[in-house]
């Protein structure tokens, strides 16, 4: 029998469906009555009305949260004490089983951010300690990143309501050094899932057969780790279109990729595919297809906020004084992440060098980072230039509609 209160909202509910508090307070009572499925469609159903309401928010994450354990029965004092369990194990128990229960369903009692290596495979593994919020600025690709694929993964429930599927995964591409490789990482952190990063040299092996076994492995491990976000970085050199792959490993790398994605479509589930590139025109088409590669997301060369947390980044451990953020930012428009990282690397030489012809000690002050911003030259000028040849004379199948768009804003097109 169903509690009267709840019946009540029910009718209530049913003959004025707009009430949001009315569907809300039902909620709550569901989760606590013990019929959390119930509630988290209700919580999905206000999330689609409403998004930004919080109270929704915080009866979704009641409603997904695992069930607590039933609290033992009270003891009963007559009770005999029972005789103490014997110290060993039953040599039939089998502890590895148990761990990787235990494993699914407690969080480990320490993370580390350091990275490990599995025993028997080449690759790290590593449990990100940032998230989006550590990524300064972007305000447009972290809502993209939200749209295309935090919010639908983050949310089985809201999944199921928006019909988007689980399948495929990111793509992300743009300049060198303009924060692909930290997002990824900032999305592994945001998913709670592990960060399995996957180079060219971790794959690539001149014996044959043992490329695509590579391939393999990395996606055995993703699947072993699950919550895990496998990271395909220069995804062009591994999966590069096979036309133009005369070498028959990289050919066979690309299938045996194609096959993996394929199956992170069925049994994957808790391994997410990200990839990056500065070169999507190398890379296979076949890799594009929907349920592959299918969402890319244009990573450009930091704006002034993102910029001023760069700076604040790799100053912050230095010797520093005086230093204006807010003016640096705005005076380093066009230069990547990585250009900033060096900028400050030279303005610490120069006070170091200063330090020592002087023999005094000196801080790094604003005339060094001036200086040295003086002598670098943004390094994305030429990857824009060659997309603006891509753009101009590829063939236009509205993959790059985005890149257009930045290019002709930015007065080169
Ligand atoms: N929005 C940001 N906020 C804070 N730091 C950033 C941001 N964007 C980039 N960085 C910094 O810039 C550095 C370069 O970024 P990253 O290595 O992720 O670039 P990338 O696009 O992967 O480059 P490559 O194409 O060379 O692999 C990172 O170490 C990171 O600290
Ligand atoms: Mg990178």
């Amino acid at each position: 029998m169903e509690e009267p209160l709840i019946s009540s909202l029910r009718r209530a509910i049913a003959s004025s469906p707009d009430d949001i508090p009315l569907r809300l307070l039902l909620g709550q009572l569901l989760v606590k009555s013990g019929s959390p499925a119930e509630a988290v469609s209700l919580a999905a159903g206000v999330l689609q009305d409403a998004p930004d309401n919080l109270d929704a928010r915080q009866l979704m994450s009641e409603a997904l949260a695992p069930v607590a354990p039933t609290a033992p029965a009270s003891p009963d004092p007559t009770a005999t004490i029972p005789a103490p369990a014997p110290a060993a194990a039953p040599p039939e128990f089998d502890w590895s089983a148990a761990e990787i229960d235990v494993h699914e369903l407690a969080q480990p009692m320490f993370t580390d951010a350091q990275p490990s290596v599995v025993p028997g495979s080449g690759f790290d593994i590593e449990r990100s300690v940032i998230t989006l919020a550590d990524v300064g600025g972007m305000t447009s690709i972290k809502k993209r990143l939200n749209a295309a694929f935090l919010a639908p993964l983050q949310n089985p429930e809201l999944r199921k309501l928006y019909s988007k599927s689980l399948r495929g995964g990111l793509l992300m591409y743009g300049p060198p050094g303009c924060g692909k490789t930290f997002i990824a990482r900032a999305i592994a952190g945001e998913l709670g899932a592990r960060f399995l990063s996957v180079g060219l040299s971790d794959i690539l092996d001149p014996m044959l057969g043992n490329s695509e076994q590579n391939v393999h492995e990395a996606f055995e491990l993703a699947r072993r780790e699950a919550p895990c976000v496998i990271f395909f970085d220069e995804i062009d050199a591994l999966g590069q279109r096979r036309s133009q792959t005369r070498n028959s490993a990289l050919r066979g790398t690309v299938n045996q990729l194609l096959t993996e994605l394929d199956g992170v479509a069925d049994q994957n589930e808790g391994v997410f595919v990200l990839a990056a590139t500065n070169q999507p025109w190398d890379v296979d088409p076949a890799l594009r297809r929907p349920g592959r590669f299918d969402r890319t997301v244009l990573v450009l060369p930091p704006d002034e906020e993102a910029r001023e947390s760069i700076f604040r980044y790799h100053l912050q451990h230095r010797p520093v004084e005086g230093i204006e953020l807010k003016a640096l930012a705005r005076s380093s428009a066009g230069l990547s992440g990585a250009d900033i990282a060096y900028v400050c690397e030279v303005a610490a030489e120069r006070a170091l060098m200063d330090s020592a012809e002087t023999g005094e000690l000196r801080l790094i002050t604003m005339h060094d980072v001036t200086e040295a911003l003086r002598e670098v030259t943004p390094s994305t000028t030429s990857w824009l230039d060659s997309a603006r040849n891509v753009v101009l004379f590829g063939d236009d199948d509205g993959t790059y509609t985005e890149l257009k768009t930045y290019l002709k804003k930015a007065k080169r097109l």
